[in-house]
């Protein structure tokens, strides 16, 4: 499928469902590339994208070298789970909800996880849900992996109350301005993790 079909797909369901969406374009190349350059490609572990959308992120990933079996994408919209599954037949795709995401996992034999990479428009979702998919996402994830977030707004996506809930420590690691909006790019990550892993490498 051409680019300007796909984007005009995205248009329609955005139009179709603007909170679930979040989105009137999919995200640029360069903000694609910001997401992936927030993953340390040399370790191992597998690559879980929330919220594949149409497969910018996911184009991304590949071009950056991280394996096509070291992919899952998670997206609950079945319109945009067969885009990805069309454009993407190598990589895992997991048609469901970020919020079910280590059954979703578990189900398909997927693990363990390096980074978890979010399209989600997390900042249309209701706290209470959005919780329950930054927990499950934070528990998804290796000792050393990372959780990155894209955002349009000028905050971190993730409330403060759910970074305080989950002991998470918040990052902005990117602006992209030329993205259709600026977006920053915001990685998360559990601080014990972070000092135990410096310990080790001390
Ligand atoms: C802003 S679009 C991002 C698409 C793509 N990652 C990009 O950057 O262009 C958000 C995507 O998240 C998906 N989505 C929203 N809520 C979801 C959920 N709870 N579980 C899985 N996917 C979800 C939407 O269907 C949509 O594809």
């Amino acid at each position: 499928m051409a680019p300007l079909r796909r984007n005009l797909g995205f248009l329609r369901r955005w139009l179709q469902n603007p909170k679930a969406v979040g989105a009137v374009v999919p995200s640029g190349r360069s903000l694609a590339c910001a997401m992936v350059a927030g993953i340390d490609l040399e370790a191992p572990g597998t690559v879980v994208e929330l919220g594949g959308g149409t497969g910018n992120i996911t184009a991304a990933l590949l071009e950056a070298g991280v394996p096509s079996n070291r992919i899952a994408v998670v997206e609950r919209d079945p319109g945009f789970a067969r885009v990805i599954a069309a454009r993407f037949p190598e990589v895992t795709l997991l048609q469901g909800d970020a919020a079910e995401l280590r059954r979703l996992l578990r189900d398909a034999g997927i693990g363990p996880v390096k980074a978890v990479v979010s399209g989600l428009p997390l900042l249309s979702i209701p706290d209470r849900v959005c919780l329950r998919i930054i927990a499950e996402a934070v528990e998804a994830l290796q000792e050393d992996g990372v959780l990155l977030q894209f955002t349009y707004g000028p905050a971190s996506p993730v409330s403060r109350r759910i970074l305080t809930r989950l002991g998470l420590q918040a990052e902005r690691i990117n602006w992209v301005v030329d993205n259709i909006p600026p977006a920053s790019v915001w990685r998360y990550r559990v601080p014990q993790r972070v000092s135990l892993q410096t310990q080790q490498s001390a």
